[in-house]
């Protein structure tokens, strides 16, 4: 089986975008983001699948499964981001490859989202691109699986 598989994660609050201040995360809703990704990924030679919860225990317990089904994953963990080591550390245990995504420009709005927890455990970091971040994330994750476009 080729390794090109490509787990994209959401979490808490991303299920608002379309609703959300369209200057910092758009126009787009989730469901809409993931077609985009879905296409992204397809013409680099990636596969997706999804996941989101609101419910942090909820998603620390689908990072402990995610090396069954993933090669690599995009984790755009919202709020959490910022605070919850619990997030971090289960995104660890899981040992997949992982680029940290943020659709608003969090280096640029208040002083505590500049700070992450995925800090030096992440492969890459991408924020303030909006959709074309996870573009962007993916090209680093084809890259790092060695995965050539068809
Ligand atoms: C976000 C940025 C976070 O600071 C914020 O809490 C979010 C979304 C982004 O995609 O820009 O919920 O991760």
């Amino acid at each position: 089986m080729p390794a090109n598989r490509v787990e994209v994660l959401h979490g808490v609050n991303l299920d608002t975008l379309g609703s959300r201040d369209p200057d910092k995360y758009g126009n787009f809703t989730l469901p809409e983001l993931e077609v985009k990704i879905g296409r992204f990924a397809r013409e680099l030679g990636l596969t997706t699948q999804f996941f989101h919860s609101n419910h942090e225990g909820e998603f620390v317990e689908h990072l402990h499964r995610l090396a069954e089904v993933a090669d690599a994953a995009i984790v755009n963990a919202g709020a959490w981001t910022h605070y919850s080591w619990a997030v971090r550390d289960a995104l660890e245990f899981s040992g997949v490859p992982a680029v940290e995504v943020h659709i608003s420009d969090v280096s640029a709005r208040e002083d505590w989202r500049k700070t992450s927890v995925f800090d030096g455990l992440v492969i890459g970091r991408v924020f303030g691109k909006k959709e074309e971040g996870y573009r962007e994330a993916l090209q680093l994750i084809a890259r790092e699986l060695g995965v050539d476009a068809p």
